[in-house]
């Protein structure tokens, strides 16, 4: 009966240049399946982001503030290592389409390589977020699209921020 409530922790890891509504989907249904999730932002993760990686946690943290068993963090080198570091059973990603699924599935086999203990879970994304990633968002926003109802009210402002800046030069 005690080994059956052991707590259950996995980490969403990924870039969050920035974080959508459609992560935040994949962290609430993970909450229904584990205990705890830590969201992660790779410090080495992709390669031209539009916000640094402090931006990216303090947009976390104010979107999760109020959700209890969520933890933002970040990781640096290989992801198996962290998770095995923060003593967690699992990664959690996000499935919006078959385009996901070859990068996901080569990703998820690789860590199953490197770590053999530590399991893939995948979630599919509500339907409404199957089309939003975060470079359409930052593509939109670049070009004065309206972001709001598809990021977090702070991604939406931050993404305002930094377009405006870069257009008047500053
Ligand atoms: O949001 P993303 O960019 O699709 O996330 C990709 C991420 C950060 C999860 C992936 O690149 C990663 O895990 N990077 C850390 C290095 C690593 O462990 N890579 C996978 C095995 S080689």
């Amino acid at each position: 009966m005690g080994a059956l409530k052991k707590k259950k922790i996995a980490v969403y890891p990924g870039s969050f240049d920035p974080v959508t509504n459609g992560h935040c989907d994949i962290v609430w249904r993970g909450l229904r399946l584990f205990d705890g999730v830590i969201v992660a932002v790779a410090r080495n993760g992709s390669k031209n982001p539009l916000f640094t990686v402090e931006e990216r946690l303090e947009m976390l943290r104010e979107t999760f503030k109020d959700t209890p068993g969520v933890e933002v963090d970040s990781f640096d080198g290989l992801l198996v290592n962290y998770v095995a570091n923060r003593g967690a059973d699992a990664i959690l990603r996000g499935l919006r389409a078959v385009s996901d699924f070859e990068y996901e599935f080569q990703m998820a086999l690789m860590n199953r390589k490197l770590n053999k203990n530590i399991q893939t879970v995948f979630l599919m994304t509500g339907l409404r977020w199957i089309f939003i990633s975060s470079s359409i968002i930052k593509e939109a926003a670049q070009f004065g699209g309206q972001t709001r109802g598809m990021v977090p009210d702070i991604v939406c402002e931050k993404l305002q921020e930094k377009f405006s800046k870069s257009s008047s030069g500053v």
